[in-house]
């Protein structure tokens, strides 16, 4: 999608693409979204999609495909062992980015559990810029630690710089020698850092910290599920970058690192992950994990039919036309909010529009998950479903009391291809109407909290009766029925 420009309009973002098969959508009246956040513990995640308008939850395995992936799902080889599918995978990625040996996994977190299991003992740490829960979880659930490293300004909510997933170089030195190099298995550098509003990773801080790692011998290993989102920002956003081929970029950061893994619901619009491996001996020292946990080696857990979806959608990531739709979204979102006043963090960056919730609602404190609060008002107030990436996504600390996150976000995803410019305006609408009602917004408490990533099913309920004053003023102002 490059900037299409227009005669009389203020430039908007251009879809190239068109609608060939819709999903019906609904909307509940008010008081029907009501009862089922109620039902659903304050909790998104426990929504029946029905109950749904805008599901911007997440942009994991819920991109739309394109009609070319769809009509590669009619060609797979479903061999058990030996499966064509699998091998036409695994050449698209070498071809990508010229890793031979592929690992396939069923999904990101999969790959995430390969990668503790093989190389995490307890005591170890792994430094990242940012963590990932689940990333987390699994290092944790070994007797890891994570140490997370992003660059300060990373985590200042309003900001102008391009790349905020930048990690702090000098800190990252440091901190190998403070810990000595045999004890770092792996350094973990995420592109388009999820938990702090999808914020990119320049091409030259990549470049500076896996020479860093290279210096002390620490293997070096990227999360790639965001990695198209990271590829748009660095051809758009990096001097000396624009003229370069986005498959040229992709080749670069490849042959910075010795392990990539993703998330194949992000990276490659379908379902599915997987671990590429540059050395055939490490290669080999992971690959009974697979058919352990995953399935054979030749789908790794993964239905062919998404696999030959996938790489396809391999090859669509690195067409700027459409790596551009979800950033520029995204940034039309966050730069009207913006404009209107609202607290979101700046600079638009990939996944999604984050809200702020410290700003937004200020009278909210951290130990009743202020954007946890603000994801149920906003379905309430519209029938929006947003997630929670704050202190309600992080686990208890050891002794019981609460991790507070650095950031408190209420993340809107754009999933990619998927809405429309309306149903963005839309949006921007409803986040408008909350944010002159948010002294009406109150707290969340735990009902039942679950000990690990206790975002997925905890139940909570509110504070006081907010709800229901939120849910008469909203009817006040649209109406009953919407
Ligand atoms: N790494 C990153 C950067 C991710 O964003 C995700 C998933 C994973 C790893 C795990 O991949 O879901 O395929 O197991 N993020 C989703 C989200 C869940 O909504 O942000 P997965």
């Amino acid at each position: 999608m490059p900037q299409i420009k227009f005669y009389k309009h203020d430039p908007i973002p251009l879809e190239m693409h068109k609608v060939k098969i819709v999903q019906q959508l609904t909307l509940l009246p008010v008081c029907e979204r009501l009862e089922r956040i109620r039902a659903a513990g304050f909790n998104t995640f426990q929504l029946h999609n029905a109950d749904v308008f805008l599901d911007m939850l997440t942009d994991s395995g819920v991109n739309a495909m394109s009609d070319q992936m769809q009509s590669a799902m009619l060609r797979p080889d479903d061999a058990y062992a030996g499966s064509e599918t699998f091998f036409r995978m695994n050449a698209k990625l070498t071809e990508l980015f010229g890793m031979k040996h592929l690992l396939p996994a069923h999904q990101g977190r999969a790959c995430e559990n390969i990668l503790a299991m093989r190389f995490v003992k307890p005591g170890n740490c792994v430094i990242m810029n940012y963590h990932f829960t689940t990333a987390k979880a699994h290092i944790t659930r070994l007797g890891g630690r994570v140490e997370e490293l992003v660059k300060a300004e990373g985590l200042a909510p309003r900001s102008d710089l391009p790349f905020k997933g930048d990690i702090d170089l000098e800190a990252l030195e440091a901190c190998i020698r403070k810990e000595t190099p045999a004890n770092v298995p792996f350094f973990r550098l995420e592109a388009g850092t999820n938990l702090i509003g999808g914020q990119p990773v320049s091409f030259a801080n990549m470049k500076a910290a896996t020479d860093i790692c290279r210096k002390y011998g620490i293997l070096t290993v990227m999360d790639a599920s965001l990695l198209q989102d990271n590829l748009y920002f660095i051809k758009t956003r990096e001097p000396g970058m624009a003229d370069k081929p986005v498959r040229e970029i992709a080749r670069m950061i490849a042959d910075l690192f010795d392990i990539i893994y993703f998330s194949g619901r992000k990276f490659g619009f379908a379902r599915g992950g997987g671990l590429l491996v540059r050395d055939e001996a490490l290669y080999h020292s992971m690959e009974d994990l697979v058919p352990m946990f995953e399935g054979f080696l030749t789908y790794g857990g993964m239905s062919v039919r998404e696999m030959e979806a996938m790489t396809v959608g391999f090859d669509e990531s690195m067409e700027m036309d459409v790596i551009s739709q979800a950033p520029q979204f995204i940034g039309y979102c966050v730069d009207r909010l913006d404009a209107a006043g609202v607290p979101v963090i700046t600079p638009g960056g990939g996944l999604g529009a984050h809200l702020n919730a410290m700003e937004f609602v200020p009278h909210i404190p951290q130990q009743e998950y202020p954007a946890g609060a603000l994801a149920a008002a906003l379905y309430l107030c519209g029938g929006i479903r947003g997630m929670e990436r704050g202190t309600l996504s992080e686990e208890r600390e050891p002794d019981g009391s609460e991790r507070f996150a650095s950031m408190e976000l209420l993340r809107l995803a754009f999933p990619r291809r998927v809405f429309t410019l309306s149903q963005t305006e839309y949006v921007i609408d409803r986040v408008r109407w909350l944010y002159d009602h948010r002294e009406l917004v109150g707290g969340l408490r735990f009902v039942h909290e679950p000990k690990t990533l206790r975002f997925f099913t905890g139940v909570l309920e509110a504070a006081s009766d907010w709800p229901e004053k939120l849910a008469e003023a909203y009817a006040e102002e649209f109406g009953k029925d919407q």
